[in-house]
């Protein structure tokens, strides 16, 4: 079997996920980076695999197969930019990129140095939201004409000004930073043609550029209406994606870990998120709760830790295949609505997305 060396820059919360899920899919970790040297080095330990540090030096003496990304937001373009010109393939985690330019222009430089890109958005991969673009494609819901997406939850302000993921230079802001619905109506609808947005903090004025409260109302090139209500200043919580078609509907309902179809002629099936009982399990556990992940020195739920497992194992399994993976395609889009949903936001106004 073709071996896959991996190379990872971001030693935080997430990257050490990635190298552990990796190592579990059979790729070889040959060396991590981070600007917080200790905490490469602990990784390494961890890992048995080097330190490195510079970004730059590990290209030059390991050059990996595959260099996976899991810093700052702010700094995925440039240092997957630096890995693509080093011919590695590249792993991103989200959001892709701070903006459609960006983002454009890594899709450009990977086609022309035939290296493969892909983008963390994990949820795709998970057995439930697989099945659900299969019946979509099939057309089980006949033609589509409302969706709803909700990510709403309360989690207390973080009292520390320093973090990174409280500043919105740093992140590009909620849109960007908590992509997934927004990456799964994309993935899962096609093209937005237009967005109207508007979004306010009421809640956690320490930090004025946070907002809290974000809606989006989107309008698809196929004619679908779609909405997303997302923020952190909603006390009773709701984490779901309802698509109705002209036949019936389909509820992703996140918090139960369960994917519902209704039939108008009266048929009902339902199914899991991960088809794996301690991770549904664990998904449910954790959705209802006070809200503990994406806080300084959080430790990572099974779901999401078994997520990632299952994520990496596609990566590794597509890169060994040579084929075209669901974690490559439409990677751009997400990002050109979210650029297109802030703008709205700024003018007041509908805006057209632009996708180069
Ligand atoms: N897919 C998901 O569900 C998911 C979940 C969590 C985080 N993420 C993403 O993973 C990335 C990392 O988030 P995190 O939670 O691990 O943050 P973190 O703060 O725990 O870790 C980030 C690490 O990157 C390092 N870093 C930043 N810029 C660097 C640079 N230029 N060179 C080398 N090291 C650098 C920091 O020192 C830090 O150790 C973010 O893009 C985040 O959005 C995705």
């Amino acid at each position: 079997m073709k071996s896959i060396n991996v190379a990872l820059i971001g030693c935080g919360f997430f990257g050490q996920q990635l190298a552990l899920a990796f190592q579990k899919s059979g790729a070889i970790l040959v060396g991590v980076s981070d600007l917080d040297q200790a905490l490469a080095e602990q990784l390494a330990n961890k890992c048995h695999c080097k330190m490195y540090d510079k970004f730059d030096h590990l290209l030059a003496m390991e050059k990996p197969d595959l260099v996976l990304i899991a810093t700052y937001n702010n700094t995925h373009f440039k240092l997957a930019k630096q890995a693509l010109k080093a011919n590695c393939a590249v792993f991103i985690e989200t959001p892709f990129t701070l903006n459609h330019i960006e983002s454009y222009k890594l899709i450009q430089l990977a086609e022309e140095q035939g290296k493969a890109l892909f983008v963390g958005h994990l949820l795709r991969t998970l057995p439930g939201l697989q099945k659900v673009k299969t019946l979509l494609s099939e057309q089980a819901l006949g033609k589509l004409t409302v969706v709803r997406a909700n990510r709403q939850r309360w989690i207390d302000s973080q009292k520390n000004e320093d973090w990174w993921k409280n500043n919105i230079q740093l992140t590009g802001g909620k849109l960007l930073h908590e992509i997934h619905e927004l990456d799964l109506l994309c993935w899962l609808l096609g093209d937005v043609e237009s967005v109207y947005a508007q979004a306010t903090n009421r809640a956690h004025l320490e930090y004025p550029d946070n907002d809290d409260i974000i809606q989006v109302l989107l309008r698809f090139k196929n004619g679908i209406f779609s909405s997303l209500e997302m923020g952190t200043a909603y006390r009773l919580h709701k984490w779901d994606i309802t698509i109705h078609g002209e036949l019936g509907s389909l509820l992703i309902n996140f918090f139960t870990s369960t994917i519902t179809l209704t039939l108008a002629i009266g048929e009902r099936q339902q199914f899991n998120l991960y088809d794996e009982f301690e991770a549904d399990l664990s998904l449910r556990e954790h959705s209802k709760g006070v809200q503990k992940y994406n806080q300084v020195k959080a430790t990572c739920p099974f779901w999401l830790s078994r997520a990632t497992e299952i994520e990496a194992q596609r990566v590794v399994d597509d890169m060994r295949a040579e084929q075209k993976s669901l974690l490559s395609e439409q990677i751009h889009n997400a990002v050109c609505v979210a650029v297109a949903a802030k703008k709205s936001i700024l003018q007041g106004t509908r805006i057209q997305v632009k996708y180069c």
